[in-house]
This record gives structure tokens, sequence and C-alpha cells, in this order.
């Protein structure tokens, strides 16, 4: 088959809008927020009929969702996988269906990469690499241990088990920087806050907090706040995201370091889509670029901050 055949049975060629069925995660912090907006505002721009669900971070949710798409033969799928096992499955039915699927944000672990066109999002483990390093340097003197607690995403999603790795693997290089109670929060505010008031109540000394996201900082602040201590001060705090709440308090000194994450991939993900329907090759991994931001450098970022 040529490609101009190809092109010409696509649905966008036949004058037929583009079906994109979408299963987010859920609404559990404001990168998820921006996320969604992003998906949603890009798919109305590119002129796509997009089908999008909540799975409230639930993969059976996200399960139904993908099934339901398929029923309703969508020329696309697209989702979020909430945790990184289990997929395989419904994406072989997927696959049987001929309705190719694209991750975004988030990876699976299928051994068969066949079951996906691409994945576009972050390098999670150099995130927590960013954030390990930042770290080694700002104890690069220390004689005395430092204790230093972490507030992990969902407990097996790739974010959580990435940046878990990333950082343990930067900090090993120091022995005096110890990882004294690591803890799903579940990368919610209400859930970061209760974690660290239980971590605030068991250990006495606690010089570091490592938020695999800035929802949790957040709530670990108030905790902290709470506790009568003074938060990027007393508990020097880095977090992941850099979504607008967490640059606020990054330039009000209350968060140190913050590694970016960027949730904006509704433009890239239209283009996969566009492509993959007009038979177009495309990459197998679309990596997303990111940066970093001390309380200094979010002060200056802020105003320009989209999200
Ligand atoms: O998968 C990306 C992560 O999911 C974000 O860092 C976190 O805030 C979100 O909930």
């Amino acid at each position: 088959e040529s490609a101009s055949e190809s092109a010409s049975a696509s649905p966008s060629a036949a004058g037929k809008k583009i079906s994109l069925g979408f299963a987010q995660v859920g609404a559990e912090s404001g990168w998820r927020t921006a996320n969604t907006e992003s998906i949603k505002s890009s798919a109305a721009e590119a002129g796509f009929d997009l089908k999008f669900s909540d799975a409230q971070q639930k993969q059976e949710n996200q399960i139904k969702a993908i099934r339901s798409y398929i029923q309703q033969k969508v020329d696309v799928i697209a989702f979020s996988p909430v945790v990184e096992s289990g997929w395989d499955t419904v994406l072989k039915e997927a696959k049987d269906a001929g309705i190719p699927v694209i991750l975004t944000d988030r990876a699976v672990d299928s051994k068969d990469d066949s079951l996906y066109v691409t994945f576009i999002g972050s390098d999670f483990v150099e995130e927590g690499r960013r954030a390990g390093d930042w770290l080694v340097e700002q104890y690069k003197d220390a004689s005395e241990d430092v204790n230093i607690v972490e507030l992990q995403g969902t407990t097996g999603s790739a974010p959580a088990n990435d940046r878990k790795a990333g950082f343990a693997e930067k900090i090993a290089a120091n022995p005096h920087l110890k990882i004294i109670a690591s803890q799903t929060g579940d990368f919610t505010r209400a859930k970061g806050k209760e974690v660290m008031q239980s971590f605030l109540k068991a250990h006495k000394k606690i010089d570091v907090l490592y938020a695999h996201n800035d929802d949790m900082a957040l709530g670990a602040i108030q905790a902290i706040e709470a506790a009568g201590l003074k938060p990027g001060v007393d508990i020097k705090i880095i977090s992941v995201d850099a979504v607008k709440d967490g640059m606020t308090a990054a330039s009000e000194g209350k968060i140190n370091f913050i590694v970016e994450c960027n949730p904006l991939l509704g433009p890239q993900l239209m283009q996969a889509v566009n492509d993959v329907v007009a038979g177009k090759e495309i990459p197998k991994r679309i990596v997303t670029e990111e940066g970093t931001f001390t309380s200094e450098q979010a002060k200056e970022a802020l105003p320009n901050r989209k999200y």
C-alpha cells in the first residue's frame, strides 16, 4: 500500500473527525489538572472527537474505559497508566481490534513493546537523579548524618518507582545521607500532610523531606508549620513538578529545590495521533524536556508560569 493510499483511507482525509479515547489517571494533583486541561484544549484545537474518562486513580476503571473505547471503535486510544504492571491483556485486546495505543506521561512494564506505538513523557529516573544531585551538593561537607524522609507517589506507579530509584542512586555517593522513613502519600496534598504528621511524631530529627510531587510537599508544609517548625529552614524540602502552587512555596523559601515535570503533553500527543492515523512512522519514545528551580529561580520564573 502506498503512502497516499493509506492517507486517503485515514479518517481525517475522509473528512471524518479523528476519534481519540483518553483514559486519564484521575485528578489527584495540580500537575494532573494542568495535564487534563492541556489534553482537552489541544484535542479541541486539533478538531478531534475526544472521549475522556477519569479513573480516580484505579487501574480497574482505566481498563474499563479502554475496553469501552475499543467497543466504540475509536481511531486511537491514549492513556496515562496509573501503575506500571498488569496491562498486557487489555493492550492485546486493543491490538487485536487494530486500534493503536499511545502512552502518555507514564509507562507500562510490558515486555512486548508492540502493544503500544509510542510513549510520550518525562524521564522520571532522571528527575530523581536531579533531586539527588542537588542534595549531594548541599551536604557535601556534612560530618554528621542527614536524616531524610521520603513521600512517595502512588504505589506501583512509574513516577514513584523511578523518582525513588534515581534519587537513591545519587545519594549513595554520601553515606551520611540517610533515608530514615519512606511512605506513599498517593501524590495528594491530604495524604502528604497526614504522612508527614506521622513522620514528625516518630522521628525527633528530620533534616530533609524529599516529596515525589509538589502537592504532597504542600501538604507536608502544613504539617511542619503546625508542628512549630519552619519549612525550608528547619527541614529542607525537595519536590518534583514545578506547578504554580509549588513554585509559589519555593519563591517563599518553603521549598528549597523543585525538579520540573512538564504536564503540557497535549500538543505532542495530538501530533502523534495525527501521524499515527496518517500511517507515518513515529519514534517509540518521545522525551519531554525539563529543568530545575532553586528558590531564587522559582521567584524569577513564577510570573511567566503557565500552570
Ligand atoms: O505522572 C506524573 C505525576 O503524576 C506527577 O508528578 C504527579 O503530580 C502526578 O500526580
